[in-house]
């Protein structure tokens, strides 16, 4: 079966950090759309994982830009801005590590799962920590 995830379309106005912090979130939504294009074209491929994998360890990359700004400005909701980005680090590793094994997820579900949580924490968790910042010189 194909992947029938629909793409994420980046707009304008997801810039909501205007510094390199969207650049990240931009290049994450391209990363998502090319396993989606990925996975329609070879499914359940090693390419596939492989990309899955560059999107975890870029993740991870992000997060930590993310993480040193709000402990630097005394974020209020770090602790659970940090816990949603652990979850997702948890979760794909979960993903990646049955990805060969008789148990494996389906392409469509560790997609699904990944565009809608990229899509909904830049927008609802990152988003709030963008506001917070708002007026500050840590934008
Ligand atoms: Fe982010
Ligand atoms: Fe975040």
């Amino acid at each position: 079966m194909n992947s029938t995830v629909a793409k994420i379309e980046w707009l304008e106005e997801y810039n909501l950090f205007k510094s390199e912090i969207d650049d990240q979130h931009k290049k994450i939504f391209t990363l998502v759309n090319e396993i989606i294009d990925t996975e329609r074209l070879y499914p359940k491929s090693e390419k596939f994982a492989i990309i899955l994998s560059q999107l975890t360890d870029y993740g991870k990359e992000h997060f930590k830009i993310e993480e040193d700004i709000m402990i630097k400005c005394n974020f209020p909701g770090y602790e659970q801005h940090r816990k949603e980005h652990q979850d997702y680090i948890l979760k794909v590793a979960m993903f990646n590590f049955n990805f060969n094994s008789a148990n494996f997820t389906e392409p469509d579900i560790v997609l699904d799962f990944v565009s809608k949580w990229w899509y909904h924490h830049i927008l609802y968790n990152d988003l709030h920590l963008a506001q917070f910042l708002h007026g500050s010189d840590l934008k």
